[in-house]
C-alpha cells in the first residue's frame, strides 16, 4: 500500500491535511523530544516512510540511516533528506551488522509487524549494548476504544456506559489484541496490529531490552492552531506512547 499509494501520502504530510496533524504536531515533536541529544550519534530509523523525521536527526547532528520496506518511501525519503543513507529493507532482516548503531528509533511502524519479539531481536542485534530504541505506537487505550452509537452519532471511546433496561455495558477493551483496517488516503487501506500493553512488554523483554520508560505523546500548540477539538481530545488522553528500551 505505501508503495502504490507512497506519493499520494506524502503530499497529505507536505500539505499537512487534518489526519497528518497526528504526525506533525504530536509524534514526530515527542520523539524528537524523547530522542533528546544526538549530536554525531549513529541513528537508524526503521520504517524511515516520508523521512521526515530523518531530515530533523540530521538537523540536531546525528549520522542517519534508513530503512523502509517500502521503494517508493524510500525515493521520496531520499529526496526530502538527500544527506541521509536510505536502504529498502524490513525490521525483520536488517540490512546492518551487529553493534552498528548508538539509538534506534521507529515511528508508527510497529502496528505492521506481525511477530514483535522476532522484529526486537534484530533491532536488539543492530544496536550497541547498553543503547536506547524509541518505538511509538498508539497508545493502549486509544486502541482500547470500541465504536458506539450516541444519538445517532458513531464514537469511539472508553469507559461509556449504556444502560439498557438496567443492563449496562461500559465500551473499550484494554486486553484486545485485533488487527484494524485504516484508510490512510483514498483507496489506501492498510492493516494495523493493536496490542494490549503485556504483548508490548513480552516482547520488548524477550529480545533482550529493558523498558526504561513509557512516554505519553501531547498534541503541540501548533496542534491547536489548525484543529483546536481534536487538539483538546489528545491533551486529555495520549493518542500515540513511546516506549524507550535499553538493550541489556
Ligand atoms: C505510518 S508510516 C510511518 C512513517 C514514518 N516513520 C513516520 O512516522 O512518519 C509506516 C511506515 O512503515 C513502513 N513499514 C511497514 N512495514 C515495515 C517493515 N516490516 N519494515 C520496515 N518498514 C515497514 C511503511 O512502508 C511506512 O513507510
Amino acid at each position: 500500500m505505501y508503495d502504490k499509494f507512497g506519493e499520494e501520502y506524502n503530499l497529505t504530510r507536505i500539505n499537512k491535511k487534518p489526519e497528518r496533524l497526528f504526525n506533525e504536531f504530536l509524534e514526530i515533536p515527542c520523539m524528537i523530544k524523547a530522542v533528546g541529544k544526538i549530536k554525531n550519534k549513529k541513528l537508524l530509523d526503521i520504517g524511515c516512510g516520508t523521512g521526515d523525521h530523518a531530515k530533523k536527526y540530521l538537523k540536531l547532528g546525528a549520522k542517519v540511516a534508513g530503512v523502509d520496506i517500502s521503494k517508493t518511501m524510500i525515493n521520496i525519503s531520499k529526496v526530502n533528506c538527500p544527506d541521509a543513507e536510505f536502504k529498502i529493507a524490513s525490521m525483520n532482516k536488517l540490512p546492518f551488522k551487529d553493534n552498528s548503531f548508538e539509538i534506534i528509533t521507529a515511528s508508527l511502524v510497529v502496528d505492521y509487524i506481525k511477530d514483535l519479539k522476532k522484529a526486537f531481536r534484530e533491532v536488539n542485534r543492530v544496536l550497541k549494548k547498553g543503547s536506547l530504541f524509541f518505538y511509538s505506537d498508539q497508545s493502549i487505550i486509544s486502541g482500547a476504544r470500541e465504536k458506539v452509537r450516541i444519538d445517532n452519532k458513531l464514537y469511539n471511546v472508553v469507559g461509556y456506559i449504556k444502560d439498557d433496561n438496567k443492563e449496562k455495558t461500559c465500551f473499550g477493551n484494554c486486553w484486545k489484541s485485533y488487527v484494524r483496517t485504516v484508510e490512510l488516503v483514498p483507496g489506501m487501506k492498510v492493516n494495523q496490529h493493536v496490542r494490549p500493553m503485556r504483548n508490548h512488554l513480552f516482547a520488548i523483554k524477550q529480545a533482550g531490552f529493558e523498558l526504561v520508560d513509557l512516554i505519553d505523546c501531547k498534541p503541540t500548540a501548533d496542534f491547536k492552531k489548525y484543529d483546536p477539538k481534536t487538539y483538546k481530545i489528545y491533551t486529555k488522553f495520549p493518542l500515540f506512547n513511546i516506549f524507550v528500551c535499553k538493550k541489556k
